[in-house]
Order: structure tokens, then C-alpha cells, then sequence
């Protein structure tokens, strides 16, 4: 039902510079996998094939990872390196990857408004790819995908966060519906310290219904001098319904240094040691290291 999902990709990274000074942040690795590719898997997992990118100046790899690599296959074909390379070709052949360019950044409501043309006239994920979501049931897309099917709206996902970290968000509030499920009613982008609404923090999944387009063309420049989705999303909320959803699983802002060390330790210990052909092969090299 829901088909696409609209990476924004055109970002900086500026919290991990130098590593993303001719990087894209979205390539980084938690462990041996970039991570726009975790949020591509939870979009497959989700039951998406249309993965709609937007990217910016210096965004190459991006493109190539997602693609043949010929004199490397060749290489290693035959080889038992080859099962590495098992989990990134499923996801090749299981999606079809489309990409635009933002050339201006003027925030996330512009950079989705950017991914129009990609999506068309549908209702869509977002994903934001420094937001690291595992687990261990349905992924957070695929929850947010079947209360779609419920109620046939956007949907925002939202953590409770310390009160001294509110103005790093956009930040919700609204009445419960159901046991997780708000009804959004405020939401503000990064307010002020003591001035948030709530500690529901919105994170990097959004589903969107396409009458957003036209809220985010006629949004004015908000925090930061900057599109907000979250101020086309309230005129949504406000003029029809948004439902803001906590959901199951840990979330990882792996857009800070601390945030990816936490992720890339649970990622080896929870996904990495468990995978098959990455521990036999890992085993094998730690054998190597120790002669
Ligand atoms: C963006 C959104 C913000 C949201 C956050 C989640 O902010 O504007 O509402 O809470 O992502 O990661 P950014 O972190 O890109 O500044």
C-alpha cells in the first residue's frame, strides 16, 4: 500500500566533520553497513521497492552503493567474501533506487518538497537515515505502515526524551487515542529550553499523505530560517488529522558521536556477532590476526 520511501540526503554532517568532509554522512559505517542501508532494509522489511533519494553535491557513493560493482564481484567471485556481499545485493534486487538533487539546502520540509517529483501523488515514507532503528519484532516502518492502514493519515514517530533535550526536536502534543497512538494537536520545531509542549520527540520516520506538497509550498521559513515539515504537518494536523506514534524498538541518533558509538555497539553485539556468514568470516580473520 505504501510503496516509496524519500530519503533527504542532501546534509552536511557537520557533527562528524573531518569524517564527513568528502563522506556522506549517510555512508557512514555502523560496523560493516552504511547506514542509509539500515533504513533502506526497514523500508523493504515495511514492504517498499521504490527507495526515492535526495541528494546534494558529493553524494556519489550514495548512488554506487546502491549499484553493481563489476571488477569488485569479479574479484571476490568464487570466494568466500562473496556472502559478504549477499545482504546488499538482496537489497539491489528488492528495491528500485530513484535520485534527485536539492540544490539548495533550505531545510527538511524542502528537502521532501524536493522529493516530489519522485514520489508522485501517493502516500510515502520518510526515513532520515542518521535516526538508527532496530527491532527485534516489525520494524518501526512496518508498525507505522499497519496503523496506516488503520487510519489513513500522516503519521509522525515520536520518543519520550530527558526535558533538557526537547530543544533538539520537534516536539508533540496531543490527546491519546489508544495506547501509544496521539492525536496531534500542537507541535513545535526545537523549542526553546522549557518551552516544549511535551517529551514526545519526533524521530526520523514520517508517513506522509501527499497533500503535504501543497502544505510545504505554502510554508513560510520557520526555526532557523529554515522549511520545517513540522510546520506543514501541524497546518495538517490542524486541518485534518496527524497521529503521533511511540513505537517499539530502540532508536539511535547517530548523528552525534555518542549516539553512533551506542549504535555501532549494539549493532556488533545484537545483529553482527548473531549473522552467520559475518561471524564465520570475522572468526576466520580473528584466527589470521592471532598467528
Ligand atoms: C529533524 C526534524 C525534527 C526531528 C529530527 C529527528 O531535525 O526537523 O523535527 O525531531 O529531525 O531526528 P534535524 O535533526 O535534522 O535538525
Amino acid at each position: 500500500m505504501i510503496k516509496k520511501c524519500l530519503f533527504p540526503a542532501a546534509g552536511y554532517g557537520t557533527r562528524f566533520l573531518p569524517a564527513t568532509k568528502s563522506m556522506p554522512k549517510e555512508m557512514m559505517p555502523v560496523v560493516n553497513k552504511p547506514l542509509i542501508e539500515y533504513g533502506v532494509e526497514e523500508a523493504i522489511d515495511a514492504g517498499m521497492d521504490g527507495m526515492c533519494i535526495v541528494t546534494g553535491r558529493g553524494k556519489h557513493s550514495i548512488m554506487d552503493h546502491f549499484d553493481k560493482n563489476y571488477e569488485l564481484e569479479h574479484q571476490i567471485s568464487g570466494t568466500n567474501k562473496e556472502e559478504l556481499l549477499v545482504d546488499i545485493r538482496e537489497v539491489i534486487d528488492s528495491a528500485n533506487f530513484t535520485y534527485i538533487r536539492q540544490r539548495e539546502m533550505k531545510g527538511l520540509g524542502h528537502a521532501i518538497l524536493t522529493g516530489r517529483e519522485l514520489v508522485g501523488d501517493e502516500p510515502f515514507a520518510v526515513v532520515l537515515a542518521d535516526d538508527l532503528c532496530v527491532n527485534e519484532g516489525d520494524g518501526v516502518l512496518a508498525q507505522m505502515v499497519s496503523l496506516f492502514k488503520q487510519f489513513r493519515c500522516s503519521i509522525v514517530a515520536v520518543q519520550e526524551v530527558p526535558e533538557d533535550e526537547t530543544h533538539k526536536y520537534g516536539v508533540i502534543s496531543g490527546e491519546m487515542i489508544k495506547d501509544n497512538i496521539f492525536r496531534v494537536e500542537d507541535m513545535v520545531e526545537k523549542p526553546e529550553k522549557g518551552k516544549a509542549p511535551s517529551n514526545l520527540a519526533i524521530i526520523g520516520r514520517y508517513i506522509l499523505t501527499p497533500d503535504i506538497f501543497e502544505l510545504i509550498e505554502g510554508t513560510e521559513p520557520g526555526k532557523g530560517g529554515e522549511i520545517q515539515i513540522t510546520d506543514a504537518l501541524l497546518k495538517q494536523a490542524k486541518s485534518g488529522c496527524v497521529l503521533a506514534y511511540k513505537f517499539k524498538g530502540h532508536r539511535f541518533d547517530c548523528g552525534s558521536v555518542e549516539g553512533y558509538i551506542e549504535a555501532t555497539n549494539y549493532c556488533y553485539e545484537n545483529l553482527y556477532l548473531k549473522d552467520d556468514k559475518v561471524s564465520t568470516l570475522g572468526k576466520q580473520a580473528t584466527q589470521k590476526s592471532q598467528k
